[in-house]
């Protein structure tokens, strides 16, 4: 659905993780692996997951027939559930337009928790999602806490409060407004730190 080119947004991801020297890099929702490819052939290490199996296993034979399989790894793996991951192993975390899926609240935040726990200090999240501007925010069908779903596909669509809380106790470097597809998708692009 999405192509076999990287999105802009990990485009500018692999620039920010390259410049605060990460090798790591764990891609949550990662699909059939557009952007996690696209890391594994810049260099970096790629822990990729989905809830997806499908996807997964077309990203892993993608990974072998491009090369880059000893450096991606890949894990079936709900972002409603812990990360299968110790305490600070990853250097950067990469989500496209994974955390405004149908979450709730509360399992964004948790999600983030534990994006949290597994970055190592100084540690970097790019994260996408649509946003309260998108054409589609209070069409369809309302289920509460901003979801709302057209067409089948339900989105969590993000006020720029939520953004705010969910960088709570990190460093907010930049929240960047983008379009993609032919809606267009109205996003942001969000990048937050660890401290320390
Ligand atoms: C909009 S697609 C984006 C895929 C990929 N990031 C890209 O840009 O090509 C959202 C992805 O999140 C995955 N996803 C949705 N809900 C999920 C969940 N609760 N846990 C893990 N993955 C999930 C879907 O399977 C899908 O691959």
């Amino acid at each position: 659905m999405y192509g076999e080119e990287p999105s802009a947004p990990a485009l500018h991801a692999a620039a920010v993780f390259r410049a605060a020297k990460a090798r790591t890099v764990l891609e949550l929702g990662a699909g059939h692996g557009r952007d996690a490819l696209y890391f594994a052939r810049a260099g970096f290490t790629v822990h990729a997951t989905d809830f997806s199996a499908t996807g997964l296993a077309q990203l892993r034979d993608a990974a072998a027939a491009q090369g880059v399989a000893e450096r991606v790894t890949c894990t079936v793996h709900d972002v409603r559930t812990p990360l299968p991951l110790p305490d600070a192993s990853v250097d950067a975390v990469f989500a496209h337009m994974l955390l405004c899926m149908a979450l709730s609240t509360k399992e964004i935040e948790a999600a983030v928790a534990e994006i949290r726990r597994v970055l190592r200090p100084g540690g970097t999240l790019v994260y996408t999602v649509r946003h309260t501007g998108d054409a589609h925010y209070g069409a369809g069908i309302d289920h509460g806490d901003d979801i709302h779903e057209h067409g089948g596909f339900a989105v969590h669509f993000f006020p720029r409060a939520l953004v705010d809380s969910l960088a709570a106790g990190w460093s907010l470097d930049e929240v960047h407004a983008f379009e993609e597809g032919e809606l267009p998708r109205r996003l942001w692009r969000v990048t937050q730190t660890v401290l320390g």
